[in-house]
């Protein structure tokens, strides 16, 4: 996979606040990394937990951000191969770079790719790996996303995701007016309708918790493919 290749990819899809999402990442690709510190990582470590990740295996995250959690991924799989992506070039080529300098004999790949529309055949992957996404897409998108995900699954293996929990009424409220004021970077919360949504896709799922960072909640799930 090369940034240069899947480009067009993006840009081929109708114009939808896609487009913003992408630019508002892009520009911040270089600073997201203190967000994913100071929110992300504890539910981070808990998907790796419930990934069933193991050494060896062919590995898939998607929407990697600056890439904090595709290293942790790394990290778990040095003789596998871990492939990335995101809507983003600017996180991609981020998420390669730091990918490369700190693991540089491991098999990472990633590139400037659309969720909703995966470039790899049917059952290629042993885990997938999807966190803080969903929230950025629109409602038929997450359904679609997640039969992409589903179709590039082996069958028995796991499907692992991250949202932001919308079990703390104030971060809710907080929440609801952030998204309203910048609804290409925020998106809206969506967790408790994922459940659902998974199922709806044809996977199980597996393990389901709540984690809290300071004031920032998450729902960490496992599904796997029937
Ligand atoms: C809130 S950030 C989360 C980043 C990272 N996964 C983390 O846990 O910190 C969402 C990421 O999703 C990416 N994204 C948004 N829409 C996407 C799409 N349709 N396909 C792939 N990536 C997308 C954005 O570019 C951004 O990097």
């Amino acid at each position: 996979m090369n940034n240069s290749l899947l480009l067009p990819r993006v840009q081929e899809r109708p114009r939808t606040i896609a487009d913003r999402t992408r630019r508002v990442y892009d520009t911040l690709a270089s600073i997201y990394p203190a967000s994913t510190f100071f929110f992300h990582s504890k539910a981070h470590a808990c998907a790796l937990r419930h990934s069933r990740i193991r050494n060896g295996m062919r590995v898939l995250e998607v929407a990697t951000g600056s890439g904090e959690m595709f290293r942790r991924l790394l990290k778990a799989n040095p003789d596998g191969e871990t492939f990335g992506l995101d809507l983003s070039p600017n996180m991609a080529a981020h998420t390669l770079r730091r990918a490369r300098k700190d693991f540089p004999c491991v098999q990472a790949h990633c590139g400037a790719v659309d969720v909703r529309d995966l470039p790899f055949r049917e059952g290629s992957f042993d885990a997938v790996v999807c966190c803080y996404l969903l929230e950025l897409l629109a409602e038929d998108d997450i359904a679609s996303t997640l039969r992409e995900i589903r179709r590039v699954l082996r069958s028995g293996a796991v499907f692992s995701l991250v949202v932001i929990g919308q079990n703390v009424k104030m971060f809710n409220r907080l929440y609801a007016v952030c998204g309203s004021l910048a609804p290409a970077f925020w998106g809206r919360q969506v967790e408790s309708d994922v459940p659902g949504m998974i199922r709806q896709a044809g996977l199980r799922i597996v393990t389901d918790q709540f984690v809290r960072q300071g004031f920032y909640p998450s729902r960490v799930l496992a599904a796997r493919k029937r």
